[in-house]
């Protein structure tokens, strides 16, 4: 059993990207993080970082040949990205969401995601914790649908 995981634009500035919003972890942090949630339940991870819309386009649609699930970040493309919203539909792999800070105490553009109702995990405000939570509770529910 695989999981995709999927980090957006900047994410890879983790640690020392505005720490006083991000936090001081790294994405090294954040991959083994939900590698280690992942492995305690049998799962393995491939982690993708990028920068460019169209290499998390190659990604999603990579994933449905061996993937069971997307954990994503889209990073600012959450409120802009029509384009990585038809990618996770189009693949229709159960996705869970996760937001480090909490998008609904900042600005008012960042209250708008093009992937919430397309995910059916949302962790959000919990910093890089929420990675293992979100791991967890998506692999519950691709574990349930299995049975
Ligand atoms: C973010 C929140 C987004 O609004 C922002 O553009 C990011 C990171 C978060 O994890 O809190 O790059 O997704």
């Amino acid at each position: 059993h695989r999981l995709l995981l999927l980090n957006g634009p900047n994410l890879n500035l983790l640690g020392t990207r505005e720490p006083e919003i991000y936090g001081t972890e790294t994405l090294a942090d954040v991959e083994r993080i939900t590698a280690e949630a992942a492995a305690s339940r049998g799962f393995v991870v491939r982690a993708v970082q990028s920068n460019h819309e169209g290499v998390l386009l190659d990604a999603i649609h990579a994933a449905r040949e061996d993937c069971d699930g997307i954990v994503i970040n889209p990073a600012g493309l959450t409120h802009t990205s029509v384009v990585l919203r038809d990618a996770l539909l189009g693949v229709a792999l159960p996705v869970a969401e996760v937001h480090i800070s909490d998008v609904q105490q900042r600005e008012e553009f960042r209250r708008h995601s093009y992937v919430a109702d397309v995910a059916i995990v949302h962790v959000i405000g919990e910093g890089v914790r929420g990675y293992a939570t979100a791991t967890e509770r998506l692999i519950d529910i691709i574990a349930g649908q299995a049975e």
